[in-house]
């Protein structure tokens, strides 16, 4: 099945071609880093303005460079959410539209099912496995029995990780988005003997929490007798990062453990993060477990994502109506409730 797929839940435009779920013929991102970097983060509605302005003109050429025509389409995949809702609604109109055009199917898929599901266009992970899924609005654990089937084992209670990093790096004067400039900070690995809270560490559940990490590295820099400099903003993003990384690995590891599971899954925009990578690498081996991680370019917001569960919920007989609606707040459990 070839399938036309478009993201637009936050500050990327995104527009690929895939074919049967797993052939990525074209898988464009149009990034509006630049337009939101000089307010700190995303602004909503700056957002949808740039979706309108750029979705008709990636979609031309999405398809030419996957050298098929409109007509060889046959369905058009979208992420219904959750995410900013104006943001979603310019590429879920898009779709209504497209799809009702060109009389094909039209299915909405959520943005984290997308994430999670993005490895299988890369290698063929066995069901079952623990997802942990690392974002800027998600940090979840999730057991995955199967495309649609989720079952939410712990999630974070304030900041997702992606929104720690942001916010940490904002404050170290960074700039937006703050994840790949803490990481690139991080990889000299000296913390300078700084150490940050493990909030929730030794907690008996699976749920992270963020924020106190955050108003550690805040009440630090205010304890400074001057604004930080190179060296020390170095040092507190390898502090930050590393106490992050150690809450996220180990208690996906815990997860993994107390499901009896042997895969895992590395989603989302935070998975990019060449430390937190390294240290699932790392623990993996001794502790018996395969982690997957797709490519960055999979692991960051991007539409192929969405094909792998849209491809399947097609050829399952299922889509969404043609009064399919975006949708801010959308628990992945409830996946379902998308279907006509
Ligand atoms: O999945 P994503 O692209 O968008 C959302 O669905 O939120 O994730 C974006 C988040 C941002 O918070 C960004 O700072 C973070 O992912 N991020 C990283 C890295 N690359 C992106 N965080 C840590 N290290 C990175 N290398
Ligand atoms: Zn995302």
């Amino acid at each position: 099945m070839l399938l036309l797929a478009l993201e637009s839940s936050c500050d990327e435009t995104a527009v690929a071609v895939v074919r049967d779920g797993r052939q990525i013929l074209s898988n464009l991102i149009a990034s509006q880093v630049d337009l939101h970097a000089i307010y700190g983060g995303v602004v909503p509605e700056l957002a949808s303005r740039r979706h309108l302005e750029v979705i008709n003109p990636l979609v031309e050429e999405a398809l030419n460079k996957a050298g098929v025509q409109q007509e060889d389409l046959e369905g058009v995949v979208v992420t219904r959410g959750p995410g900013l809702v104006g943001a979603l609604l310019v590429g879920v109109s898009f779709a209504k539209a497209y799809a009702y055009a060109l009389n094909i199917s039209l299915i909405g898929v959520h943005h984290i099912e997308g994430h999670i599901q993005a490895i299988q266009l890369e290698e063929k992970v066995d069901y079952p496995f623990l997802a942990v899924a690392v974002s800027g609005g998600h940090t979840h654990l999730y057991r995955v029995d199967g495309i649609g089937r989720y079952q939410l084992l712990g999630r974070t209670v304030d900041d997702a990780a992606g929104e720690a990093f942001d916010k940490v790096a904002k404050m170290l004067g960074l700039g937006y988005p703050g994840g790949p400039a803490i990481d690139k900070l991080a990889a000299t690995g000296n913390d300078g003997g700084i150490v940050f809270p493990r909030p929730m560490l030794k907690k008996d559940n699976f749920n992270f929490s963020f924020s106190g990490m955050k108003t550690a590295v805040l009440n630090y820099i205010q304890r400074l007798e001057s604004p930080p400099d190179t060296m020390i903003i170095g040092q507190i993003s390898t502090a930050f990062q590393t106490a992050v990384i150690d809450v996220i690995t180990q208690k996906t590891l815990r997860a993994a453990e107390s499901e009896g599971l042997n895969r895992i899954v590395v989603a989302g925009g935070v998975a990019c993060n060449s430390g937190l990578r390294n240290k699932f690498a790392e623990l993996a081996l001794p502790n018996k477990i395969d982690v997957f991680f797709p490519s960055p370019i999979l692991c960051a917001d991007n539409a192929a994502m969405l094909t792998v569960a849209g491809d399947y919920y097609l050829s399952q007989g299922l889509s969404s109506s043609l009064d399919l609606n975006a949708v801010s707040n959308w628990p992945l459990e409830q996946v379902f409730n998308n279907f006509k």
